[in-house]
Order: structure tokens, then sequence, then C-alpha cells
């Protein structure tokens, strides 16, 4: 059906409504890390392109709207962009690309309900996936790309978000002060010998509560609870700043050690800014509980919207995500691990080898978050 002038008209005027919303969107994440910032207004730059674009396609005649993806990201690395511009190159398939964090997303969707325009959710984190599972905005999508490309625990049981990428939680200390035998386990940190001697950020910070939700889903709530009181018992300082900020704090002496994800370490060994290299030369990396459970593993992963009005373009691309040439083309280009044990990590990563990781259903992230959240309130981790 062909539109009429003035449906021409209202569908623009709707696309730079869109457009404008979508720019109020972005200017009001301001609850970001420097780091964040940065990426984000990088993205800001990337999301005006897409934007435009999404106005042009619903001004475009009828068919040219049609073959497109639109994805809602709280990744902003120029390493997705170019695996999105690959997918585009392969399928034909446009990938409009919203950015913001996990929370605003989750906001966004929800007060969208079924009139929302996204098809595919982007996030780092299983717990933050699993809230918006959990809100009733993912759909349950299994198909055998996916379940030949995704190993199991890296998965939702249900097929509601699937992870193409993985980070470990580790330990990071300073050299002069500590051996790395004397913190091969998370629960070296509650150790009376790091008496205000650790760094933390805040508990409020998804990382720490899929931390401590994986603890009770290993070890119980109790041991959990004990855990958490005894590494907040050896703060140094109270809990601010982000994993990076942590990282710079042992370094500088303000502490012997702390937890972060592994590529903020990596992002700093990659630097050619003097000051980051010599953060890493005061520093050592562990993956915790190798003679144990394993290093906590998390994902960065994708899920398929509930009320997506391009099913079948979304699910092509999240299965591109983990085929053989999306894995591939990533790995050298990302600071985390291809979610697929038959890819290699990038050179550096591949250089600390393989390690142990803990082995337990990835939802389970999700479910004892709640409880993380009120253990962390108990015990003054703030
Ligand atoms: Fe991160």
């Amino acid at each position: 059906m062909m539109r009429s002038p003035a449906g021409v008209k209202r569908a623009c005027g709707a696309a730079l409504d869109l457009l404008r919303a979508c720019c109020v969107f972005a200017n009001s994440s301001q609850i970001l890390s420097r780091e964040t910032t940065l990426s984000f207004s990088l993205n800001r730059r990337a999301f005006g392109l897409g934007a435009s674009a999404a106005a042009l396609a619903a001004c475009a005649p009828r068919g040219a709207s049609e073959n497109v993806v639109n994805v809602y990201s709280a990744r902003h690395y120029d390493a997705d962009r170019m695996l999105y511009a690959a997918f585009e190159e392969a399928t034909g398939v446009a990938v409009r690309v919203l950015p913001a964090n996990a929370e605003q997303l989750l906001e966004r969707l929800r007060a969208e309900g079924d009139a929302t325009e996204a098809d595919l959710v982007v996030a780092a984190d299983a717990g933050n996936l699993w809230r918006i599972k959990d809100a009733g905005l993912l759909r349950n999508v299994v198909t055998p790309a996916l379940e030949a490309g995704v190993p199991q625990r890296l998965r939702d049981p249900d097929g509601a978000y699937w992870g193409f990428t993985k980070r470990a939680r580790v330990i990071i200390y300073r050299k002069d002060a500590v051996q790395p035998a004397q913190v091969a386990s998370y629960d070296d940190l509650a150790n009376p010998r790091f008496r205000g001697q650790i760094v933390a950020r805040s508990s409020t910070n998804v990382y720490q509560l899929s931390t401590l939700a994986s603890r009770i889903e290993r070890l119980g709530a109790e041991n959990a609870r004990a855990w958490a009181a005894g590494v907040r018992a050896n703060f140094a300082r109270d809990p601010q700043g982000s994993d990076t900020e942590q990282i710079k704090a042992v370094a500088a002496g303000e502490a012997q050690a702390t937890l972060c994800n592994h590529y903020y370490y990596f992002r700093l060994m990659r630097s050619e800014d003097p000051a980051d290299r010599d953060i890493v030369a005061r520093t050592g990396i562990v993956f915790p509980d190798q003679a144990g459970a394993g290093a906590h593993v998390n994902i960065s992963g994708a899920g398929v919207t509930a009320h997506a009005k391009r099913r079948d373009n979304a699910v092509r691309l999240l299965e591109y995500l983990v085929s053989d040439e999306a894995q591939t083309m990533l790995a050298p280009l990302n600071v985390e691990f291809p979610i697929r044990p038959d890819i290699a990590p990038a050179p550096d990563l591949a250089a600390i080898g393989a390690f142990k990781e803990e082995d337990i259903p990835l939802d389970a992230l999700g479910r004892h978050q709640a409880e993380a959240a009120r253990i962390f309130e108990e015990v003054g981790w703030r």
C-alpha cells in the first residue's frame, strides 16, 4: 500500500519525534563513570547517525524501512559497531542502535511496553539481563545455531538471553605488599590480615551483586554474609568509584587488593599512557579459586525483546553474534573472552592460559540478586 503524502508526513514527524525523544534519552545519561562517559559520547555520535538513519528509513519508500533490526545496547564498544556493520554487509539487514546503560534500557522497555521498537537488547552482566527477563520484557528463543554456539552454562536456561562474550571477576593486588598466593581465593579478601587494605566499588553495582549471588548459589547465604562482612571489615575507605578506580587506588598504595572485572586491567595493559603502564607495573592479577570452584565468570549477552516487531531479524543478529565469523572477528579486538571455547581470545588474554571457571547456572546470578543486595546492606557494604 502506498502512503499518502499526509501519511508520509505523519511518519516523518513520528520519526523525528523518536529522534528527539532518543536524543533527550541519550542526554539524560548522567550517572556514568568517566570511562563509560567517554564511550557514551562516542556512541552519542554513533546514535546520532543511527537515529538519522531511522528518520530517513521512515521517510523512504515502502520496503526500505522493513529490513532493519533495532538494538537497545548497554555495550558501547567500537568492536560491537564493527560486528553490526559486518552483519549489515552479510545480510542486508540494517542495524540501528540505541545506546544507554542497562537500568535506562530496562526502564525504557518497561515504559514502552508492547509499543517498543526494540527488537534485541544487548547488555553486560547476566544480572542485568535477568532483570529485563524478570520484568517480562524478553522472549525465549532457542535455535540450533544458538545452542551450538553458546555453552549451556553461559545462557539463560529458558533461552531469554545468550552470552556472546565472557568476563571474569579477578583480584588485583599490589606487588610490593602482597604475594599472589595470599590472594589466591576470594576468601582471602575477608582475611583479617588485610584489615584496612581492601578497596571496593559500591554494592549497588551489578558486578558486585553477581559476585555475591554466585557465592550464595555455591555456598549459601550464611557463608556469603560472613564473607561480605569480612571484606567490609577490611575496607580502606567507603566504597566509591569504578572498577578502574579501585585498581588505581591499589597501585597508588591506598590499599593492597581489590576485585574487578578482568578487562579493566587488560585495558590498562593495552594503554599507551605511561601512567597506566605504571599502574600495571605495580600490580598483579589473580584469577581466583583455581584450586577450588574457579573464578566467577559472567557474560555480555543479548536477548530478543518480548514485543519485537522484527523478531526474525533479531534472531538472525543474535545468531550472528555467536557465529564463527563474528566470534573470530570479535576476539582480537575485544578485551573479553570469546563465548566459544573453540575460538582463541586476543593474544594478551591467551597468554594467561586456560583458567578454571566457576560452574553454576547463569540465572542463579539473577535469582539471588535481591538476597545479595540485602546481605550487602546488612553488613554495611554500601
Ligand atoms: Fe564493565
